[in-house]
């Protein structure tokens, strides 16, 4: 099986390489290809449509893993155009090659697409409501994979942390060096996902042949399992990072709520996506925080 790998320098692009790597050969493809840990990632713009057709058209590939998006979430609001471009037109076009080429699409999208009002994790067929022109991007990207008629399977995922990237972790990580008490948003609530996890979903999802056999959209969401706010995910990431010698004075961390931090996208209050429908198709149990952000941090000490 031939597999195009998009987005192969981002966080899950990263842990997804190794893994499709194992079910067939696979072209990785990013804006900044040294970023990636494929070794011959192929450097390109793919929002641009020339570089878009010819990479299909040379490649040919069975399966395309779309793991490339446009998630700066703030800045998006400023340059919807972009934002637009990558989330909404580059799956489009990914959606009518496959359909026209008798290939499939794996393809991912986001909790910010509800409008976070909802006081029970929400469901696939739940009514979205995006509050950030990301969350709209991403939401007109997954109208697009589904109306095209491709055979295709998208996971909406939430608040995706790795060892690399731009990412929470990173972020408090850096932060918690040069300030000695930090304020975080304790009035927001998700799951935060391992993207080496979110990787090992999408390949038990291609074993376990949920991916639909002849033409339409399985939609599934996956996020890992523990529920918690911002603070409370800080909290975590500063006990485990002393824990392993990677911090040595971790600050103190003061509540605060949505409105002590403005930020030029809204997000969603409540943002826990429930993931059976995915548990009971592929048998994968989603691992907790403190396990997962335990191996993640793990990796920042390896030599
Ligand atoms: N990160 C999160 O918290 C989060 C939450 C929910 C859902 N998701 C979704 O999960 C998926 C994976 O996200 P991630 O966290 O792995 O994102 P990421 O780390 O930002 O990776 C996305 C990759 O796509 C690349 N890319 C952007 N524009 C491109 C273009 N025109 N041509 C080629 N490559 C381009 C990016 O390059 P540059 O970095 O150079 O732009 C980056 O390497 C995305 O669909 C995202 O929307 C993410």
């Amino acid at each position: 099986m031939k597999i195009l790998l998009t987005g192969a320098a981002g966080q899950l692009g990263n842990e997804l390489y190794p893994l499709l790597s194992a079910r067939g050969e696979v072209l990785a493809a990013d804006l900044y290809a040294a970023g990636s840990n494929a070794p011959d990632c192929r450097q390109a713009d793919l929002g641009d449509p020339a570089e878009l057709e010819q990479l299909l058209g040379d490649y040919a590939p069975d399966l395309v893993v779309n793991a490339a998006a446009y998630t700066a979430v703030d800045k998006a609001e400023e340059d919807q155009a972009l934002a637009s471009l990558v989330n909404e037109a580059l799956p489009a076009r990914l959606a009518t090659w496959t359909r026209q080429n008798g290939s499939a699409l794996v393809h991912y999208s986001t909790d910010y697409v509800f409008d976070g009002s909802s006081s029970r994790p929400y469901l696939e067929e739940d009514p979205t409501g995006p509050l950030s022109v990301y969350g709209a991007t991403k939401l007109a990207g997954e109208r697009a994979v589904r109306s095209s008629g491709c055979r295709s399977l998208i996971l909406r995922t939430s608040w995706v942390y790795s060892s690399h990237g731009h990412n929470f972790v990173l972020s408090m990580l850096r932060l918690a060096r040069s300030n000695t008490v930090l304020r975080i948003v304790d009035d927001q609530v998700g799951c935060p996902t391992w993207a080496h996890n979110l990787a090992r979903v999408t390949a038990a999802c291609l074993d376990s042949q949920v991916m639909p056999k002849s033409g339409g959209c399985r939609l599934f969401h996956y996020s890992d399992s523990t529920v918690v706010s911002w603070h409370g995910f800080a909290a975590a990431i500063f006990e485990q990072a002393s824990r392993l010698g990677l911090l040595e004075n971790p600050p103190q961390l003061e509540k605060i709520d949505t409105a002590g931090y403005p930020q030029a996208a809204t997000r969603p209050r409540y943002s826990v996506l429930d993931t059976s429908e995915l548990r009971r198709a592929t048998g994968f149990e989603p691992p907790g925080l403190s396990q997962s952000l335990m191996q993640c941090l793990e990796e920042l000490i390896k030599p």
